[in-house]
């Protein structure tokens, strides 16, 4: 196999630990923990899990051995930079624990765990992944665990291979079923441990305890690299709007800090367009009246960043996809009815049968973008926003209204758009020195809560704008960060997705200098994702985080 030169050097790259897991470890608990919402549902629900306390590790004695300490690993949902170091800080953990210890990955997502589809990871596997994207080295999936039959099977192979730990690595839902699971094996008396990472390219998996996913600080790394680089072409040009829609399911994280990084004309947050009740027209004449006011002064370009899940957030389009994913609902009635019918029937079929608002919005919708709509669900039942392009919904749209407003002689500029959709190009990116860092760090943390008997905690490690040596690792029970939520038509407990706030210090920010940013050209150009070199460029934290820690 080829490996690149870049990959070779970055193969020796050590990734930073905090201080107290260089060595033996102690752990150290606090109070009793709530969940954030519903407690006494979530009490009744996770008997063995709920309540526990918050562990903090600090330096141990040297001299108490370990025993063995067997791990299976799951990687879960979308990619996200820095798995695979995660996987190594597993390994290196627990054959720092014992030298016989072992660690198996099951393939291709939690399907490797029910199907028992597994490999063990050997030091010479381990070695070929260190400091690489992408989750290859074992594969991913987003096969859901919610059923019983799943767990005992999960139990089955964990017996066999004489596993004492779970590790699995997801977003919110995956690390949501890893508490499940926790708690379902303590019920039957098992002694199979469950222990989460937080993963997700997204940052919507984060509280208090939990600082960051791994991901998104590389992903948005290189999307910024992407849109500086854009940004410089439309001040070189000066003759296209660039709309790029930034992935990021729900949360727009992403976007924000893009914005943050690289100061754009535009950039829309799914959560203000929310709270502020906002049509598709409003978010259509909030755009047109920037690229007036920039052609009024000679500037026909500009920068606008969209994030993904906005479509979800803007009130009609919500209510429009609720009642879409109740019709279309794989195995009921009326999904299998969409599905027996040629494709030319579908969009008149699913108008007739919509109320009479939502009718209206999906008939108002071009034809491409109500298909997209109407298109297979994801495992959770969701619409997946990755395929609509609302940039270019919005891009249209803009088009036609500038178009009357010049007939009608109050717009002379010219409106030419150039659409990008960066999602994919970010989540398997060689990690950054920070998500290498991170990820080993929560590997090895993992490894630590394994060795320990702990189940039904996320590894967490925070103070991450600290160098790495003062970072705090330790677990955080996944109960605590629980609520009841509605899921296809049932209140099901759910760890809390994180969207951002609007009351946060990264939004205020981005609000206080937004108007500067849309009228003027104040683009900062971020380059790409540097390894080797001072630590100002190397290893700097998300502005996110920055802000956050510094509010
Ligand atoms: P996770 O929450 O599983 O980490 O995935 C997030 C994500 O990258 C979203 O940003 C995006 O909408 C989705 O995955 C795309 O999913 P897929 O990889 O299945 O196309």
């Amino acid at each position: 196999m080829i490996i690149s030169p870049l990959q070779q050097e970055r193969a020796k790259y050590s990734p930073k630990l905090p201080c107290t897991l260089k060595g033996a470890v102690k752990l150290s608990g606090g109070e009793k923990t709530r969940s954030v919402d519903d407690q006494e549902e979530i009490a009744k629900l996770f008997p063995h899990t709920y309540g526990m306390p918050i562990i903090t590790f600090e330096k141990g004695d040297e001299s108490v051995g370990g025993k063995p300490v067997h791990v299976g690993v799951i990687l879960s949902g979308g990619q996200a930079p820095g798995g695979h170091n995660v996987i190594s800080g597993i390994f290196d953990g627990i054959k720092r624990v014992h030298p016989e210890s072992k660690l198996y990955g099951f393939l291709g997502g939690p399907s490797g765990l029910i199907e028992h589809k597994y490999i063990e990871l050997t030091a010479e596997i381990i070695d070929e992944y260190r400091n690489t994207g992408g989750f290859d080295i074992i594969g991913s999936g987003r096969t859901k665990l919610d059923e019983e039959w799943q767990y005992d099977k999960g139990l089955e192979i964990a017996k066999k291979l004489n596993l004492n730990t779970l590790v699995i690595i997801g977003g919110d839902d995956s690390n949501t079923n890893a508490c499940i699971l926790a708690e379902y094996y303590l019920q039957k008396n098992e002694k199979l441990q469950v222990i989460g990472c937080p993963k997700t390219i997204d940052g919507d998996l984060k509280n208090e305890a939990i600082e960051a996913s791994f991901g998104f600080d590389t992903a948005t790394k290189v999307y910024s690299e992407l849109i500086g680089n854009i940004q410089r072409d439309a001040n070189s040009a000066k003759k296209y709007w660039h709309f790029i829609k930034l992935m990021g399911r729900s949360a727009s994280h992403i976007g924000l800090e893009c914005a943050l990084k690289t100061q754009p004309n535009i950039a829309l947050i799914s959560e203000e367009v929310e709270a502020k009740q906002q049509t598709l027209e409003d978010i259509v004449d909030y755009l047109a009246k920037i690229i007036i006011k920039r052609a009024a002064n000679g500037n026909n370009f500009g920068v606008a960043l969209i994030p993904e899940g906005l479509i979800e957030f803007i009130p009609e389009m919500k209510a429009l996809i609720s009642e879409l994913n109740d019709l279309l609902a794989e195995g009921t009635e009326t999904g299998n009815a969409f599905k027996s019918l040629h494709k030319d029937q579908r969009l008149e079929w699913v108008g007739e049968r919509l109320t009479q608002k939502s009718a209206k919005v999906f008939k108002s919708l071009p034809q491409g973008i109500a298909t997209q709509l109407t298109l297979d669900r994801d495992p959770h039942g969701n619409v997946q926003v990755s395929l609509i392009e609302t940039e270019k919904l919005l891009g249209q749209m803009v088009a036609e209204k500038l178009a009357k407003l010049k007939k009608a002689g109050e717009f002379t500029g010219k409106f030419s758009t150039q659409y990008h959709f960066f999602g994919y190009e970010g989540r398997c990116a060689a990690p950054s020195n920070f998500d290498a860092d991170y990820c080993y760090s929560l590997g090895y943390t993992a490894s630590v809560l394994a060795a320990e008997g702990k189940t039904g905690y996320m590894a967490s490690v925070r103070n991450l704008t600290a160098p790495a040596k003062a970072w705090i690792a330790g677990g955080v029970p996944i109960t605590m960060m629980m609520n009841m939520e509605r899921r296809h038509g049932s209140m099901k407990p759910v760890i809390q997705k994180a969207l951002v706030e609007l009351d946060g210090a990264p939004f205020k920010y981005f609000a206080s200098q937004r108007g500067e940013w849309a009228g003027g050209t104040h683009y900062v150009y971020p380059g790409p994702i540097q390894y080797f070199g001072p630590e100002e460029v190397c290893d700097q934290p998300t502005e996110t985080l920055k802000l956050e820690k510094n509010s």
